[in-house]
């Protein structure tokens, strides 16, 4: 059995726990209901492997007590996640991205990540360019997805990358 650990990091209403619902149960959650932390345990197979998906839907609002660095601890696969609707959604990636290096104590070291701009079904709505999320992904040095929770587009691919990732560790 392949046991990945996925933590979804992005800030508030990107989608995380959209995207989380939709892999798992394959459907749309309308309302916008903020996360306080959720861990979901979902099992597969492929290729007769057996694959324990393990993700933590992070919470992202503010709160007395900061998770972020138990969040980062307890994931083995980054996948980070912003709206294509969401300039600074956007824009925040990198410190999130200094933020784990800076936790994990690695400073020119890489970790395995996938870059998520979800929301493409939004197209009136964009903000940020496919171009723009390729560049960014190429500067993190990681794969770049667009994906949409509400019409499903990409979503298993997310998790699909997270099993190649795990492999090569
Ligand atoms: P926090 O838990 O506060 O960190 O937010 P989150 O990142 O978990 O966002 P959440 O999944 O709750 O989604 C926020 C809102 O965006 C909800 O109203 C969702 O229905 C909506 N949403 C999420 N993904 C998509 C998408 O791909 N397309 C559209 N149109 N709406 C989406
Ligand atoms: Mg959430």
């Amino acid at each position: 059995e392949i046991e990945i650990k996925i933590g979804l990091f992005g800030v508030g209403g990107v989608g995380k726990s959209t995207i989380t619902t939709r892999f798992l149960k394959n459907i749309f959650i309308e309302d916008y209901d903020p996360t306080i932390d959720d861990i979901y345990i979902k099992k597969n197979d492929l290729n007769n492997k057996k694959i324990k998906f393990n993700i933590l839907d992070t919470a992202s609002q503010d709160s007395s007590y900061d998770p972020f660095p138990n969040y980062v601890r307890q994931t083995n696969i980054f996948v980070l996640i912003y709206s294509i609707t969401d300039k600074h959604s956007f824009e925040v990636i990198k410190n999130f991205d200094k933020e784990i290096k800076y936790i994990l104590d690695i400073e020119d070291k890489d970790y395995p990540k996938v870059l998520i701009g979800n929301k493409s079904d939004l197209t009136m709505k964009r903000e940020i360019s496919i171009e723009k999320g390729k560049e960014l992904a190429k500067e993190l040095n990681c794969k770049f997805i667009e994906t949409s929770a509400k019409t499903g587009e990409n979503i298993n691919q997310i998790f699909y990358e997270t099993i190649l990732l795990e492999i090569e560790l």
